[in-house]
């Protein structure tokens, strides 16, 4: 089976092209457009300008997709026959239709089996261009559509090894009960799995996710937009001899929840009492930070693998990419008695991406239950229970 994924959740255009015999499955392409560059100018995601840029970035990543998986078995149909329908789905995304027009007239597209599209959550106005262009190439191809959750794309996304992208091969494995850690810029959450499908949210951020927290310090440090990598790229660059800490929201609740906007408010009051924000002041500040949402993050999770004796920990998101947060797990698990195989998703494929979208789709496939487009959404606020 062939699957084509797409991602428009966010800032990333994704696109992937992912086959799979039997358990085995191999990555054909996985194309990434970031829209870093024109969203770092306003400090943040501007959903109108990353609904446009979906809809530049969508074709070339296609193409470009297409022409690096090889596959050359192509799905032929009448355009001209399904133009009005396909024009009608693309009603608010123009230029994507312009662009798929042309595509159709000048290229082909190969026969996949499925397209696999995120549904949510994410940003409403990109989120329905990727769906919106799945409804247009599945109505063309008379291929069914797999709508998947991003949060459960980040847990994945942590089964894909780099065997998968040169040859076919097993994903890892997950035994059960599994718990996963998704750190992104828009969630925090501690999600139970009991088995494949069946998922408990056991705590989850109350205000800020982790990776926004990162973001909106790094601002107050005038880093530019992700603060993730700048904060861990400056903490670094730090003595760790420290002259204060940050406080660790909520580490002695007894509940599995987090919290990270005071954190930011602890940033801002420090910031304040000092006379001048030096390029050493900002290594210790993002030093401290850094220290202070890893902290919390580990030790909840450890305290979510004790309380429901885990096999596997998969940590996932964005924020999975960060080298300290790794570390301190890794130490973390490794002392426990029973410890949980750990599961890290590869550095490249952390952040926001269609190969997540398609191994997931992988897994949720079921060729009975195939759904009628007409009735495909976005869910911007989607829970993974
Ligand atoms: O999963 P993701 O690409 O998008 C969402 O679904 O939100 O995560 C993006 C978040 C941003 O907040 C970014 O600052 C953070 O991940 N991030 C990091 C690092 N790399 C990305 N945070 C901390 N350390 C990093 N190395
Ligand atoms: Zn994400």
């Amino acid at each position: 089976m062939k699957i084509l994924a797409i991602e428009t959740s966010c800032d990333d255009t994704g696109v992937a092209i992912l086959e799979n015999k039997k358990e085995k499955f191999k990555i054909l392409a996985n194309t990434l457009a970031s829209q870093t560059k024109i969203h770092k100018q306003w400090g943040g995601v501007v959903p109108m300008l990353a609904k446009r840029e979906h809809q530049k970035t969508l074709i070339p990543l296609l193409e470009k997709a297409i022409n690096k998986s090889g596959l050359t078995f192509f799905n032929r149909q009448n355009f001209n026959k399904k133009k009005k329908e396909i024009k009608a789905i693309l009603k608010r995304e123009e230029n994507l239709y312009r662009d798929f027009k042309k595509f159709i007239k000048t290229k082909q597209i190969p026969d996949f089996d499925a397209i696999a599209v995120t549904k949510g959550p994410g940003l409403d106005p990109c989120l329905w261009v990727g769906i919106n262009f799945a409804k247009a190439l599945s109505l063309y191809l008379e291929k069914p559509i797999i709508p998947i959750n991003h949060i459960e794309a980040h847990i994945f996304s942590g089964l894909i090894t780099k065997e998968n992208f040169k040859h076919f091969a097993l994903p890892r494995k997950i035994e059960f009960p599994a718990l996963s850690l998704i750190v992104s810029g828009g969630h925090t959450q501690l999600i139970l799995i009991k088995k494949l499908n069946d998922y408990t949210m056991l705590g989850e951020t109350r205000d800020d996710a982790a990776g926004e927290c990162f973001d909106k310090i790094a601002k107050l440090l005038e880093m530019e937009y992700p603060g993730g990598p700048k904060i861990s790229q400056k903490a670094k660059e730090w003595n760790g001899n420290s002259s204060f800490s940050f406080p660790r929201p909520m580490l002695n609740h007894d509940n599995l929840d987090f919290s990270f906007s005071g954190l930011k408010t602890a940033v801002l009051y420090h910031l304040k009492k000092i006379p001048e924000l030096t390029e050493n002041k900002k290594r210790e500040i993002a030093y401290e930070a850094q220290e202070a949402i890893t902290d919390v993050l580990t030790i909840k999770t450890i305290k979510a693998v004790k309380k429901y004796n885990v096999k596997t920990l998969i940590v996932g998101g964005g924020v999975s990419a960060n080298q300290r947060l790794r570390k301190k797990i890794k130490e973390k698990i490794e002392k426990e008695k029973n410890p949980p195989t750990l599961i890290l998703p590869l550095k490249n494929i952390t952040t926001d991406n269609a190969l997540m979208v398609g191994i997931t789709a992988l897994y949720k496939y079921n060729k009975e239950k195939t759904l009628n487009i007409k009735n495909l959404k976005s869910d911007p606020n989607l829970r993974i229970e």
